[in-house]
């Protein structure tokens, strides 16, 4: 069974890293489940690969449930996520509320966007109520009108030095686990290295203590595939080999390689 905990000692046992993936539906949580997938991400990525959006933004709360409630059906072993979209925690009651109805649809964590003090205080309040939370640093896609693009994070010494300590203070309030997204891979290394939860990365390089990619980044169906997916379907028999494989190369150290890592 995967849990937070059982993910923890992993790391503090100087396991392999360990492979997640998204999942929208039953039948997929299911393939990926037995394909030997560690723990599935609700994402919230499901309003463009499921629903045809350009961006994450329009993704509700009731969105997410729906798909939770699919995919909790077959997740086997696997620890369950569910992402926390675009305006589900303005404040911390609101938050809360979001994080419940995810936990009641099937979830086992709840995954936020962005760090700070707001978010921080969010943490420690899912906490008290038995609410896990995974953060997720770097890139946060639901900020992408603020950031100007889906870019890279943190290749200066302040952007550096900002995630890092964002990083810490999630930790210090009670984060889990935590997701870096397109930051470079000295970074996400070093973040991993000073932290004692799981650290998960996507077009975060290999030294994170495991790795997350989008499905249909996976299987090669994406239309505009981000430089850090590798198309696992191409060369294997099904979606279940591809799966196996990314699990395979990921505990290898092999994926991601250079050409899907940043510096
Ligand atoms: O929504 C999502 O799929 C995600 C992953 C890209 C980590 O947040």
């Amino acid at each position: 069974m995967a849990t937070l905990e059982h993910l923890r000692q992993r790391k503090q046992q100087g396991e392999p890293p360990f492979a997640c993936l998204t999942a929208y539906d039953a039948t997929f949580a299911r393939v990926i489940v037995e394909s030997g997938v560690e723990a599935l991400l609700v994402g919230d990525t499901l309003g463009m690969v499921v629903q045809g959006h350009a961006s994450t933004l329009p993704v509700r709360v009731s969105d997410i449930v729906y798909h939770l409630r699919a995919v909790a059906r077959s997740k086997g072993d696997a620890l369950l996520i569910a992402d926390m979209p675009f305006m589900s925690a303005p404040d911390t009651a609101t938050g809360l509320r979001s994080a419940a109805r995810a936990m009641r649809a099937g979830a086992e964590c709840v995954k936020f966007e962005g760090g700070g003090a707001q978010m921080c205080e969010l943490v420690r309040a899912c906490r008290v109520q038995g609410i896990p939370v995974c953060g997720h640093l770097g890139l946060n896609p639901q900020s992408v009108n603020v950031l100007g693009g889906y870019y890279v994070q943190g290749r200066d010494r302040t952007a550096a030095e900002g995630i890092t300590a964002q990083a810490l203070e999630l930790r210090q309030a009670g984060a889990q686990m935590l997701i870096l997204e397109c930051v470079p891979a000295d970074l996400a290394g070093g973040i991993a290295s000073e932290l004692d939860i799981p650290v998960v990365g996507i077009g975060a390089g290999s030294r994170v203590d495991g790795q997350i990619l989008v499905l249909h980044d996976l299987i090669g169906i994406t239309e505009k595939p981000p430089r850090f997916a590798r198309d696992f379907l191409a060369g294997a028999d099904g979606i279940g080999d591809a799966v196996r494989r990314y699990v395979q190369a990921v505990r290898e150290r092999e994926f991601p390689a250079a050409e899907h890592s940043f510096s």
